[in-house]
């Protein structure tokens, strides 16, 4: 993980079937997905892909703590 840069509370998102990169490195334009923002800058860390499955809403990990990245899983109330 990079130093944080951006709010550490998840990101809640509506998503379709497919797969999914999201961004780990805090860089994105876009977050929480990847827009390679990550290689540019050369950061050291890359996005994690994720196939979803159905659609519906996800909660996107923002403090990169989480113990099931790419989701939330609330650590980000005990930082
Ligand atoms: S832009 Fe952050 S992981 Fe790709």
């Amino acid at each position: 993980m990079t130093d944080q840069i951006h709010d550490t509370r998840p990101i809640v998102v509506a998503e379709t079937p497919g797969k999914k990169a999201y961004c780990m490195c805090g860089h994105s334009g876009n977050l929480p997905h990847c827009d390679g923002a990550h290689a540019r800058k050369d950061v050291g860390v890359g996005p994690i892909v994720h196939e979803i499955t159905e659609n519906g809403t996800v909660s996107v990990c923002q403090c990169h703590q989480s113990c099931n990245l790419p989701f939330c899983d609330g650590t980000h109330n005990k930082l």
